[in-house]
C-alpha cells in the first residue's frame, strides 16, 4: 500500500476517496494513475472534468470524482494550496464526511479521532457482540462512539489503519480466519456462534428496474454519435449513446414502432438490428438497468457525429466502455 509511506494530506485524501469506492487492491491503479497525472492538488485543480471523470471510468458514484474536482480547485484557489489541518475543518470540505476527515486528521497530523469504515464496524460488531444496525443513525453513533474511546494515546493514524486492516484481512466479512485469530479467546461472536450473524445491516430501500435502448449509430464514414449525460443521477457528466427508455424489456417489432426512435434518428438507415439478444444487467446501489444495444447503420452521419477513434478519450459508463471494446473487435 503506497500511501502508507506518506503524511501527505493530498495523498491520503485521494487514497481514502478511491479507497470507499473499492477493495485495496481493485483501488491501487486508480491511485497510482491520479498520482501519475496529478502529483499535487494544484495540478488535480487545474484538470479538465472530463479529464479526471476518464481517469475515475469504472469507480462508480461519479459524484466522488466531481467532488475531488471541487475541492481541488477550493484548496488550490481558497485556501492557498495547504490542506485544513484538523478533523473540524477538513469536514467542511465537499465530499469530506466523518470518515475521510478522520482519516487525514489521524493519519497525517495524529489528532485523535477514530476512523469507522466498513471493516471497523465488523470488528467491532463482532468482538463485542454488537447487534445495533450498522446503518442506522443509532448505530453509527454507537460504534463511532465505541470506537472513540478505543483509541490508544499515540500512533493514531497507524492503529486506525491497523484495525481497517485486519477487518479486510483476518476478520474477513465471509470466512474470517478465527483459528489463526489473536482475539479468538476474548471475541464475543466467537464465543456465542455468532461471527455469521454479525454485523447487522438494515435492509436497503427496494432496488428499481430500468430499461436503458442505446442506439449506436454507425455510419459509413466510421462516426457515431455521443451525448453528455446532464441530469442529475446516474452517471451524471459521462458520455453515451443516445437513448430511449421503456417501461419494460421490448421486442424488436416494438422498438422500431417506439415514437421516440424516428425522433432520434435524423439519418435515413439501412435498418437496425439489436446487438445483444439477451439485456445486459448492470447493478448500482439503487437500480438495476436492463441494458440493449440497438446498432444503426446509416450512410450519412450527422452533424454531431464523431469519429470511433476520437470518443476513446471520453468518459463513459464502464458497461458502454465494455460495448465499445467488444463491437470494435
Ligand atoms: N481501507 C481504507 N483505507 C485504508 C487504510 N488507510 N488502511 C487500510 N485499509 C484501508
Amino acid at each position: 500500500m503506497p500511501w502508507r509511506t506518506s503524511r501527505n494530506p493530498y495523498n491520503i485524501w485521494l487514497s481514502e476517496i478511491i479507497l470507499q469506492q473499492t477493495q485495496v487492491k481493485q483501488g491501487l491503479p486508480y491511485y497510482e494513475a491520479f498520482l501519475a497525472n496529478y502529483p499535487s492538488v494544484q495540478e488535480l485543480a487545474n484538470a479538465s472534468e472530463t479529464e479526471i471523470l476518464k481517469l475515475w471510468q469504472g469507480l462508480g458514484y461519479y459524484s466522488r470524482a466531481r467532488n475531488l474536482h471541487y475541492t481541488a480547485k477550493h484548496i488550490t484557489e481558497n485556501l492557498k494550496g495547504v490542506f485544513p489541518k484538523d478533523y473540524n475543518s477538513l469536514l467542511d470540505l465537499k465530499g469530506v464526511g466523518d470518515y475521510t476527515a478522520s482519516a487525514i486528521a489521524s493519519i497525517c497530523y495524529e489528532e485523535s479521532v477514530a476512523v469507522v469504515d466498513g471493516n471497523v464496524y465488523r470488528v467491532l460488531a463482532r468482538y463485542f457482540g454488537i447487534d445495533t444496525p450498522i446503518n442506522s443513525t443509532e448505530g453509527i453513533k454507537q460504534f463511532k462512539s465505541l470506537a472513540q474511546s478505543l483509541l490508544p494515546p499515540s500512533n493514531l493514524g497507524d492503529y486506525n489503519q491497523a484495525i481497517m486492516e485486519f477487518g479486510s484481512r483476518q476478520c474477513k466479512p465471509q470466512s474470517p480466519n478465527c483459528n489463526a485469530c489473536p482475539l479468538i479467546a476474548s471475541c464475543s461472536a466467537y464465543a456465542t456462534g455468532s461471527i455469521k450473524k454479525l454485523p447487522v445491516k438494515l435492509k436497503k430501500t427496494k432496488v428499481t428496474k430500468k430499461y436503458f435502448n442505446f442506439l449506436v449509430m454507425n455510419s459509413n464514414d466510421q462516426k457515431t454519435v455521443l451525448e453528455q449525460r446532464t441530469e442529475k443521477g446516474i452517471w451524471q457528466q459521462l458520455y453515451q449513446f443516445p437513448l430511449i427508455e421503456t417501461p419494460s424489456s421490448v421486442s424488436e417489432d416494438a422498438f422500431l414502432k417506439h415514437p421516440e426512435l424516428a425522433d432520434k434518428l435524423e439519418v435515413s438507415h439501412k435498418k437496425i438490428t439489436l446487438y445483444n439478444t439477451t439485456d445486459i444487467i448492470h447493478k448500482l446501489s439503487h437500480q438495476e438497468l436492463h441494458i440493449k444495444f440497438w446498432i444503426i447503420n446509416t450512410t450519412k452521419s450527422t452533424e454531431n457525429a464523431i469519429k470511433w477513434s476520437d470518443i476513446k478519450t471520453l468518459p463513459v459508463p464502464i458497461v458502454i466502455e465494455r460495448f465499445i471494446n467488444n463491437f470494435q473487435l
